[in-house]
């Protein structure tokens, strides 16, 4: 399927007051989101039209590495963004649904998830996703230290924290405490049902993947 260009989306998160998060930290918020559709389509469209017979490839500085870089940070940017508003809006409460099920297995009780995710928001320094890893079908807490970096491929996120300054410093405040009484703020607001979907997707996904590969051959 050929590439299209990015486009913002409309979230339902925007059309009621969330519990603690302003209106105007979401509409300053979704300006970043804007601004990173832009730049992955610039640095996508760049990319494609680069003539690669004459460009120069130099891992020092080159034109090519330096969009090539820059492009992923616009994308997951936009990505990230579109997981992290798309379930925002809910009525929290504790986990439901399959989501429930995995935390449970994976982490000795869905109260030791939240013991932890809440411990990784501390720790990272741009986002927080727990995502379903599609080749062992396990859950987990995976710290990003920006929003390209530290991702493990397979990773499907399913739940998004954005603990970049920008998403609590106007409701909050810019503190450790601020950033706790945030992250407490986003799981008021969680849309399980939304983290659920999304995990029914990554779960479909898999046995997708593991229905097509052919039996290994008898020896
Ligand atoms: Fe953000």
């Amino acid at each position: 399927m050929p590439w299209t260009e990015l486009k913002p989306r409309k979230f339902a998160a925007f059309d009621k007051e969330l519990d603690g998060i302003s209106r105007q930290t979401m509409q300053d918020h979704y300006k970043l989101y804007e601004g990173y559709a832009k730049k992955a389509n610039e640095c996508r469209k760049i990319l494609n039209e680069f003539d690669y017979s004459q460009i120069e490839g130099n891992q020092v500085y080159s034109p090519l590495r330096a969009v090539s870089v820059d492009y992923t940070f616009a994308l997951l940017g936009y990505k990230n963004h579109d997981l992290y508003f798309g379930h925002l809006g809910g009525d929290g409460g504790a986990p439901t649904g399959r989501f429930a099920e995995l935390a449970e297995s994976e982490f000795n009780g869905v109260e030791k998830w939240q013991d932890a995710v809440k411990k990784a928001a501390s720790a990272a320094r741009g986002w927080v996703m727990v995502g379903y890893d599609l080749n062992d079908g396990s859950l987990f807490n995976y710290i990003m230290d920006s929003q390209n970096l530290w991702a493990v491929y397979n990773m499907v996120p399913v739940l998004a924290i954005d603990v970049y300054e920008h998403a609590y410093v106007r409701d909050f405040g810019a503190t450790p405490d601020g950033r706790k009484q945030y992250v407490e703020a986003f799981f008021r607001n969680l849309d399980w049902d939304h983290v659920n979907r999304q995990l029914a997707q990554a779960e479909a996904a898999k046995q997708g993947a593991d229905s097509s590969v052919s039996e290994p051959a008898v020896p």
